[in-house]
């Protein structure tokens, strides 16, 4: 193994870190109320159903032979595994064998079950019993003021979700993977950063320059730079950027499914107060499209996979430019989400 690779243990502990927060799985449109999906999330194998009033969130892995439950059947409420017929309820508990009606049904049949639920057009997963923080939060998705486009996914990212996080948070690089649209290569002096602790989440704010671009709301033909501040709250696994430029209020919300310590799916979704008619999303999300398949390269890249602790020393990061990105890492660490 090499010491880029992180340990077995490692991964443990990473995967154990995160599964006290809430996680996106899948979009709200894929897990329909006729099938199960199967998902995965920190290395584990799950099966999501819409059972009675809710979403069910088990271990993909029927507790008889171990067949996927995600290939079962919905029937009456309660997820059938497709190998016996063994018939599991909301929670996880098998309510019907079979082949062996009219006898007790042994109390260890049932399956891990996990707080799932619906909000902001995605389904979320938490892998703890007592999440430890809220869902992110994302005012602007229930304001009216605000046009949201439908969500982008970016499919298989071999990274993990918190360097996807960071990478986001991370301004300086701006100028060199984004220049002409987020930075100028001419000016990479950074700003004056502002990080703190606000309840469950980490806020990073700080206003720059910028090319006019789509997300700022530029009139047509505009030159020069634009200032525009930047509220950004994190969360473990999901950004949701606040852009605030003499144009308007542009949001990003992105949020990332942990598939493993070095796979994420991103969500990604816009919100904005201006240039309001939805015929124009998909100019934005194209936008996005660029900005993430530029940073794409340069995330992949990183290595060790999850990031080595800050006392290791492993990262040298430099001050002030790298303040925000140091209050994350701190902020996990402090969350119990250990990286290698
Ligand atoms: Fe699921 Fe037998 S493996 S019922
Ligand atoms: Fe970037």
């Amino acid at each position: 193994m090499s010491a880029l690779e992180p340990s077995p243990a490692a991964i443990e502990a990473f995967n154990t870190g995160m599964a006290g927060f809430w996680h996106p799985v899948a979009l709200t449109s894929e897990l329909t109320a006729d099938r199960p999906l199967a998902v995965e999330l920190l290395g584990r194998r799950l099966a999501l159903a819409r059972l009675g009033d809710g979403i069910s969130a088990f271990d993909d892995l029927c507790r008889h032979f171990g067949a996927a439950l995600s290939i079962g059947q919905i029937v009456d409420g309660c997820l059938r595994c497709a190998y016996h017929g063994w018939t599991y309820d909301q929670g996880g508990t098998v309510v019907d064998i079979p082949a062996r009606r009219g006898l007790p049904i042994p109390r260890e049949a049932k399956v891990a079950c996990y707080p799932a639920t619906d909000a902001f057009g995605l389904v979320w997963v938490c892998l703890a019993e007592h999440p430890k923080a809220g869902l992110p939060a994302y005012p602007e998705f229930a304001d009216e003021a605000f046009v949201k486009t439908p969500y982008r996914t970016y499919e298989g990212w071999q990274a993990a979700a918190t360097r996807i996080v960071m990478a986001a948070l991370d301004d300086t690089h701006f100028p060199w993977v984004h220049p002409g649209i987020l930075g100028d290569p001419s000016q990479p002096e950074p700003p004056d950063h502002k990080a703190w602790v606000s309840g469950d989440h980490l806020v990073a704010a700080y206003t720059i320059e910028q090319p006019p671009n789509i997300s700022l709301g530029s009139a047509e033909g505009a030159t020069g730079l634009e200032s525009v501040t930047y509220t950004n709250n994190c969360f473990p696994s999901t950004i949701r950027l606040h852009k605030e430029a003499p144009g308007g209020v542009f949001i990003l919300f992105q949020t990332m499914q942990p598939i493993a310590h070095n796979r994420s799916r991103i969500f990604l979704q816009v919100a904005r107060n201006f240039d309001l008619d939805p015929a124009r999303d998909e100019s934005y999300l194209a936008f996005e499209d660029v900005i993430q398949s530029q940073d794409k390269p340069v995330v992949e890249s990183q290595r060790p996979w999850l990031l080595p602790p800050l006392s290791s020393r492993l990262m040298l990061y430099v001050r002030p430019a790298d303040l925000p990105l140091i209050a994350y890492q701190k902020w996990l660490e402090e969350l119990g989400i250990p990286q290698i």
